[in-house]
């Protein structure tokens, strides 16, 4: 996730833009860029070219210090600050980017799917590349098209662009030969247009804007905007004109950081069913014989293919994720796999072999523990792949390669989004891995993809459904002991439907693989008690059900997360709450999801502040 803004007004843009970027900063902070249409040519530019482009790696504070040095006279310009998801973290990779000419720059929010295919195509037209990233096609495909002489302008050569591009885009352009308007346009990427007096202003969300305006468009997918200084044309995706009445927006800033949403969790809970398709939907492809899974970025190659063990190690949340994986492995390639915490893996000598497949889990890619075991595994001759949301972090340098979870930045202490397109990376291998090693029929494997490409849809459909375990925690936030179970797939759940609990509500709470509760837990039971039962493994039914039997009769009240339709649970429960079928064996990425907001819920009803929960820190770093 990435913040654009873009100016145009009477002011000075450089200034405008920088103090917008600010505002957008928590979407993205890797690097940032400015690019402005100078008031003269620039200098010792021999095409009176008037584009000054101005971008560093680093925070904001880099560039803002950068630009002190030196100033740009110009009332128009657009701007990023970046979440790296191609090419990592660099002055290069820094948006804007421009073509090969130096006169079109463009800024970019999303993830242009095609890029390799189009960059191929650039490349065989000679268009040289100066960067890693899926952006840049968008200005050379720009300066393909337009064509001074034919009329089309600017405009018309980025609806043309707009046509080749698949994947997400929130985008802006400027050009030297148009110095009054810059362009935006929109597809599953957020872009606001910003309707101020005697200026106007787009942005990738409200907090960008309010300093300027209230009145704003929301430019709806395929959208174009033309802005000027004093006015803003609306365009669909084939050049038809739109006129929209403006929206009234009524947030504070800090308000519209959150996107309405009262804490940053929240909005990271509810950011899940986009970052899970954005982490999915560039590796489905369709192919002549039907879907596949498409991992080219990491060339899993033949090696991996035949490693004889799967090893995942990771910390917290993201160890809970490499407990699915476990499941996940096994099931679907039938690979042995052992799963360490980092900080038992690192002392205890462990067993490592260089034909492993040695998966390390990170969202932060920063964790001091579980760098360390990663070191150690790599000096047993381990090949490590990562699973990490932060391109360029110390995890993603030192792995052999990585697989990015493609959520944007997760602000919130407890780890939400992370946690289900952690999820989603280590589905997209094991069945990867599984389809390599002939262990899933053709025909399995089709159905488990097509189930794969419906998460996102159902977990929005799980998410529309929060009222009712808001209401639920609203009863129970008080509990003195809250416990969560489940067998096999569930347990690995309930692990971290505990942790999400424990950590922003400090409540009591423990998970247990619902068959151990007769070897000792069941003695913690009783009227203060609430027992969460997360069954979605129908073939274990008769088993859940017995064990929610023993914790009722007991005194416990219970809660069942199960799937829609399903009736065994209703006479036993006290609760059911139901989520979308979809096969059990990839329930987690739904069934965490009211877990997550049973935890953030119970967090607010006790008066905690769910973002910064009190001796926790996002991202452990010491040991
Ligand atoms: C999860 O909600 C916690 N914030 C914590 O357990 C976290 O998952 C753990 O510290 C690991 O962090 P990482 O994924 O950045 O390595």
């Amino acid at each position: 996730m990435c913040g654009i803004t873009g100016y145009a007004g009477y002011k000075e843009a450089a200034p405008v833009l920088l103090d917008a970027l600010k505002k957008l900063e928590y979407r993205g902070y890797d690097s940032a860029g400015i690019a402005v249409l100078a008031a003269q040519p620039l200098e010792n530019s021999p095409s009176g070219n008037r584009l000054f482009v101005r971008k560093a790696k680093g925070p904001l504070s880099v560039l803002s210090e950068r630009l002190s040095h030196e100033t740009v006279a110009g009332t128009l310009g657009i701007g990023h600050t970046r979440w790296a998801t191609h090419g990592e973290p660099s002055d290069v990779n820094s948006h804007p980017h421009t073509d090969v000419s130096g006169r079109i720059a463009v800024v970019h929010n999303g993830i242009i799917e095609n890029y390799a295919r189009l960059k191929e195509w650039l490349q065989a037209r000679d268009v040289v590349f100066l960067s890693d990233t899926d952006t840049e096609v968008i200005a050379h495909l720009i300066n393909y098209y337009y064509k001074p002489e034919s009329g089309g302008g600017l405009l018309g050569a980025v609806l043309e662009t707009l046509k080749r591009l698949e994947g997400s885009y929130a985008l802006a352009v400027v050009s030297s030969d148009f110095p009054d308007r810059l362009i935006a346009a929109r597809k599953d990427s957020p872009l606001i247009v910003g309707l101020g007096q005697g200026e106007n202003l787009i942005a990738s969300d409200v907090t960008a804007l309010l300093a300027h305006t209230r009145e704003v468009c929301f430019l709806e997918d395929r959208e174009v905007a033309v802005l000027y200084r004093d006015h803003v044309d609306l365009f669909t995706g084939q050049g038809e004109k739109i006129i929209r009445a403006p929206t009234h927006v009524d947030w504070d800033v800090e308000a519209a950081e959150k996107g309405g949403y009262a804490h940053f969790m929240l909005k990271e809970i509810h950011e899940q069913a986009k970052a899970l398709a954005d982490t999915l939907r560039p590796r489905l492809k369709e192919t002549t014989t039907g879907r596949d899974i498409s991992l080219d970025e990491i060339k899993l190659g033949d090696n991996w293919a035949a490693a004889p063990r799967v090893v995942i190690t990771a910390c917290g949340t993201a160890w809970h994720a490499a407990m699915v994986g476990k499941y996940a492995f096994e099931h679907f390639a039938r690979l042995p796999v052992e799963v360490d915490i980092a900080s038992e893996y690192r002392y205890r000598n462990p067993v490592t072999n260089p034909d492993d497949l040695f998966i390390v889990i990170s969202q932060s890619g920063e964790t001091a523990d579980t760098l360390a075991a990663m070191r150690l595994a790599k000096k047993s001759g381990a090949r490590i792949l990562a699973v990490t949301n932060v391109v360029g972090s110390t995890l993603a340098r030192e792995a052999d390669l990585s697989l990015y979870t493609w959520a944007g930045p997760e602000i919130a202490v407890a780890s939400t989004k992370a946690f289900t397109t952690q999820l989603m990376c280590i589905y997209l291998l094991a069945l990867k891995l599984g389809k390599l090693r002939s262990r899933i029929t053709d025909a399995d494997y089709a159905r488990y993809l097509k189930a794969l490409a419906k998460i996102p849809e159902q977990a929005a459909a799980v998410l529309a459904k929060q009222e009712l375990i808001q209401k639920f925690a609203a009863r129970h936030f008080n509990k003195g002991k809250v416990f969560f179970m489940g067998r096999q797939f569930d347990y690995a759940v309930s692990l971290e439907s505990a942790l999400k609990l424990k950590e922003i509500s400090y409540t009591h709470s423990e998970a247990f693989a619902a068959g151990e509760l007769k070897h000792g837990p069941i003695a913690l039971v009783d009227t203060n008690t609430l027992v969460v039962a997360i069954a979605t493994q129908t073939a274990l039914f008769d088993k859940i059900a017995s064990n929610i039997r023993e914790v009722t009769s007991r005194g416990a009240a219970s809660l069942v997360i199960t799937w829609e339709g399903e009736s065994a649970f209703a006479a036993i429960a006290d609760e059911v709450f139901t989520i979308p079928k979809t096969e059990d064996c990839l329930s987690p990425l739904l069934s965490i999801i009211p877990a997550q907001l049973f935890a953030y819920y119970c967090a607010v009803q006790r008066g905690n502040d769910p973002d910064k929960p009190r001796n926790l820190a996002k991202s452990v770093t010491v040991e």
